[in-house]
């Protein structure tokens, strides 16, 4: 794989900008090729701003909403109106306020008792709307992921089970610091991407950043992102960027 694309912001609404305009350019890609794009979020904090800036009047309508099909990376196991979901962070920041037919965000319905049935329904909306040809693992056009100051992304933690998950591209995982359980999907459906990006911001990063860009390989999750064909893009802003070598 090639190096990484990085890319280092003032801040995070530039990151945010340059995000929702690398959204946009593919989005117009694929309509130029009458498809759908296919667009896998992660929750978490970093990024609310990029999806209120989609949602924002100057920016949304330069997407054809009805071409998109929006799904989660990961999800807390809480019900989707819970103040710890990233359905709820999504549907407040983005969904609420965008032409986005209501079939064209698939929710990970992570609430469920049965966490391993969960898994398994949304991989089977992902076959649904992906359509991979028998045997092949499903290839998102974009996924934007997040980084957590333990090196993880997605629900993937450092030790935890689901990283160690080859066949299924959806799995519960336990992440124990947190005691959270979580849905979340595996190396292989990340990997598989056409275009990966990293939305990482804040100081808290940037030791661990430092270390997931320069040092030694696969000794954190975020890591182990390496698209198979796909391009690989870090949008950093400064202060999770500062240790970096200039
Ligand atoms: C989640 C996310 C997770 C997130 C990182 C960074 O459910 O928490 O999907 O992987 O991207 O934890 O979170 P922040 O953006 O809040 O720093």
């Amino acid at each position: 794989m090639s190096n990484p694309e990085i890319r280092i912001f003032e801040g995070l609404e530039p990151l945010s900008w340059a995000a929702a305009k690398r959204l946009e350019e593919l989005a117009r890609v694929k309509a130029l090729e009458k498809k759908s794009l296919s667009v896998a979020l992660s929750g978490g904090s970093t990024p609310k701003l990029l999806f209120e800036l989609l949602a924002s009047a100057g920016f949304q309508g330069r997407v054809r909403w009805a071409n998109l099909q929006l799904f989660q990376v990961d999800e807390r196991c809480v019900p989707p109106d819970d103040a710890q979901s990233n359905y709820r962070m999504t549907r407040l920041a983005l969904l609420e306020a965008v032409p986005l037919p209501p079939g064209n965000f698939h929710r990970m319905a992570a609430e469920r008792a049965d966490r391993e049935e969960a898994a398994r329904q949304y991989a089977d909306e992902i076959a649904r709307v992906l359509n991979p040809a028998p045997g092949q693992v499903p290839r998102f056009d974009l996924i934007f992921l997040g980084m957590g100051p333990d090196g993880h992304t997605a629900s993937l933690f450092p030790g935890s089970p689901a990283l160690a998950e080859q066949t299924a591209w959806v799995t519960p995982n336990f992440a124990s610091k947190l005691n959270s359980h979580r849905l979340t999907l595996t190396l292989p459906v990340l990997n598989a991407a056409a275009h990966v990006i990293f939305l990482v911001a804040g100081e808290d990063k940037a030791e661990t950043l430092r270390q997931v860009l320069e040092g030694p390989a696969r000794q954190y999750p975020a890591q182990l992102i390496q698209p198979t064909i796909g391009t690989l893009s870090w949008f950093l802003d400064e202060s999770a960027a500062h240790l970096l070598e200039k």
